[in-house]
């Protein structure tokens, strides 16, 4: 089951994992997603796939779809992602995220399905005690949506410690961005987008007018905010390693960073993004974002030797099929 499969990066993993030896199943509540994307995933795997609409708080729904199959597994994606939200709406997050995946977990025991991969997040370290971030590194988030995603992890540490048969995997995600190479699908946000590297697109190709750099006077070494960017098939690449490294982990509980080790700036991005696209990017600089950090990237050992997983795609390649997914996107 992969749950809020038919988002941004969910799509991205049905795409690798979909598959004549995987039977998936899909569900997502389409709050931040919508149906066109079944038929996108189809053309990229030509294979069918079952997708239910189902909200992931609601328990009675879930029990009907794991007394239809016998799952092995559950991808957990289903939740909301939106850093400024979480702070204006905290119980909105508390209940979908935690209850969301509270109600999830009771429905897998009551199944005996107890292999789990969550996606978590780089948020989760809040300011890092050091750099590049390394998964025993404490764990203190400055937002209610990170709050959320260290108590579904705390959650989870408990469930392993209660029944041994539970394999859990815990991916910490740093900034996913890029597209599918087929242009088919990628990252489509609703309004005006809080993330640099949406809105850095949408500036691009005149939807906004002037990227707000938030601000240039962080220690990093033109002064903006340094961060992870991952490719986001690299990314759902490292769920297919998880899926299928997890039985035979030693530990019931498996935490890894998902990220390529290397930082880059937000004038950085602005450029090389005009690079790439040939399109002028205006931006100005404005005072810092409250709640951002200075730099944030991942020491992905753990994940380079447990899983067998690396970041295979550069900066250029993410912004390269950005664009191309921008351009495909208006005849879809
Ligand atoms: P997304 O919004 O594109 O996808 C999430 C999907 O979950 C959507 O299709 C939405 O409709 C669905 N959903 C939300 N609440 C649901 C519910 N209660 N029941 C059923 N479906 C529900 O977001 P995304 O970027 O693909 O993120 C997926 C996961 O990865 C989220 O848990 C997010 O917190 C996490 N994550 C994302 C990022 C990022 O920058 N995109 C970084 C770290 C972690
Ligand atoms: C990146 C850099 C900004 C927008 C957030 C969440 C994190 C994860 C990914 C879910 C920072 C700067 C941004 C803009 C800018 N999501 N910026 N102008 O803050 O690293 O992480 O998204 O889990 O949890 O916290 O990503 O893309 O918002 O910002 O200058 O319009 O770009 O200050 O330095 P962030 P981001």
């Amino acid at each position: 089951m992969i749950t809020g499969g038919l988002g941004y990066i969910g799509s991205h993993i049905c795409a690798e994992l979909i598959k004549p030896e995987f039977e998936i199943v899909v569900i997502d509540n389409l709050s931040n997603s919508s149906k066109d994307v079944i038929e996108r995933i189809k053309t990229i795997t030509h294979q069918a796939f079952k997708f239910y609409e189902v909200d992931i708080r609601d328990k009675n729904e879930l029990r009907k779809i794991f007394d239809t199959y016998n799952f092995s597994s559950v991808i957990h994606l289903a939740g909301l992602k939106s850093v400024s939200d979480s702070i204006q709406s905290p119980l909105k997050y508390f209940d979908n995220n935690v209850n969301g995946t509270l109600s999830l977990l009771e429905v897998m025991e009551e199944n005996k399905c107890y292999e789990f991969i969550f996606s978590s997040s780089a948020t989760v370290y809040g300011v890092p005690e050091s750099l590049p971030i390394r998964e025993d590194l404490n764990v203190s988030p400055n937002n209610p949506y990170g709050e959320g995603k260290v108590m579904c992890e705390k959650i989870l540490n408990d469930i392993s410690l209660s029944n041994p048969n539970w394999k859990i995997g815990i991916l910490r995600y740093f900034n996913p961005i890029g597209a599918h190479p087929s242009g088919l699908i990628g990252e489509n946000p609703n309004g005006t987008p809080n993330n640099l590297l949406p809105y850095v697109t949408m500036v691009a190709y005149g939807e906004l007018e002037c990227v707000n750099v938030f601000g240039d006077d962080y220690p990093t070494p033109d002064g903006s905010g340094v961060r992870d960017y991952i490719h986001v098939v690299d990314l759902a690449k490292a769920h297919v390693k998880m899926l299928e490294k997890l039985s035979s982990l030693k530990e019931p509980i498996n935490i890894f960073n998902i990220g390529t080790g290397e930082g880059f700036s937000v004038l950085e991005i602005i450029s090389t993004f005009e690079r790439i696209s040939g399109r002028k990017i205006p931006y100005k600089i404005v005072p810092r974002r409250h709640g951002d950090i200075a730099e944030c990237f991942a020491d992905a050992t753990l994940a380079n030797k447990y899983l067998g997983w690396y970041a295979e795609n550069t900066l250029e390649e993410m912004i390269l099929s950005t664009c191309s997914w921008m351009e495909n996107k208006k005849q879809l």
